[in-house]
């Protein structure tokens, strides 16, 4: 183990105790879901900005699914129906990906605690929805914005079709209404816990990907996790920031 090594996981194990002793941190004290309660949004509200940006509705934090059932039910679902999913299931499914369960003003943090753990609380993935057929939701590519659970489109047309070929003509892609794509700045990882943090930002993915999986079976939806594609096409058809890798993406809607 080299020294550079060593003193990048001296800082991440203090990173990683400071949050474990949070409550004596004025910065890191915790909300909880409720917290949200007085901002939150019943209805998709569509905001003319440019780029077209969309508050989400808020998301339900009960359900009538047990975890217990979820996991029992779960499958990789590759056939979907031409069905429209609504906003709050996207909505839904774009929180349990990734979306704020402990608001948090710290800047570090980019909105709070989430859905899903993470190495030192670095957040290095960035969640887009890929939408076809949402209703009240214009055809596009979007950036997921954690903090106040809104959607920014970036792409301006319906590159379902081009996105199956790019993932080497997986038709489920296309056929879906809507699919969550998930890429990585490893480097908000990587500057704290050096090579190491390459295998956090994995690791963290597999518990965004999960509760994708898990909260569309809640829903009544079907999703399964791609990681077979072509990066340099994905990377270039989404147009992502140079600093993002591609990573998966995972095809949500009725399945067959
Ligand atoms: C890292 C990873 C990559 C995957 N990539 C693909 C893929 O490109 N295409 C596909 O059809 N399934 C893909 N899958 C889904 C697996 O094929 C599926 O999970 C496996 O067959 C088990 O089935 P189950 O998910 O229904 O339990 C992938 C799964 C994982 C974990």
């Amino acid at each position: 183990m080299t020294k550079l090594t060593v003193k990048n996981l001296t800082f991440g194990l203090l990173l990683l105790i400071a949050f474990s002793i949070s409550p004596i941190f004025p910065i890191f004290s915790t909300g909880t879901a409720a917290a949200h309660s007085n901002e939150t949004n019943a209805a998709l509200t569509r905001i003319e900005n440019s780029p077209l940006t969309y508050v989400l509705p808020s998301p339900a934090t009960d359900g009538n699914v047990s975890v217990e059932a979820a996991l029992a039910n779960r499958r990789s679902h590759r056939r979907f129906q031409d069905r429209a999913i609504s906003a709050e299931q996207l909505s839904q499914i774009l929180w349990a990906a990734y979306g704020i369960t402990s608001p948090n003003p710290h800047p570090n943090l980019r909105g709070g605690l989430r859905t899903a753990p993470s190495a030192g609380a670095l957040f290095p993935l960035e969640i887009y929805a890929v939408v076809g057929n949402v209703e009240g939701i214009e055809p596009g590519v979007y950036r997921y914005i954690a903090d106040g659970h809104k959607i920014v489109r970036v792409i301006d047309r319906d590159v379902r079709g081009e996105l199956a070929e790019a993932a080497l003509g997986q038709r489920m892609v296309s056929e879906a209404p809507a699919s969550v794509f998930f890429s990585a700045v490893f480097s908000r990882t990587t500057g704290i816990y050096g090579e190491r943090g390459r295998r956090y930002v994995y690791m963290e993915i597999g518990h965004s990907a999960q509760n994708v999986y898990l909260q569309a079976q809640a829903l009544g939806l079907g999703t399964c996790a791609i990681g077979a594609f072509t990066d340099g096409r994905v990377g270039q058809l989404l147009e992502l920031p140079a600093n993002e890798e591609p990573l998966y993406l995972m095809p949500i809607g009725y399945h067959q």
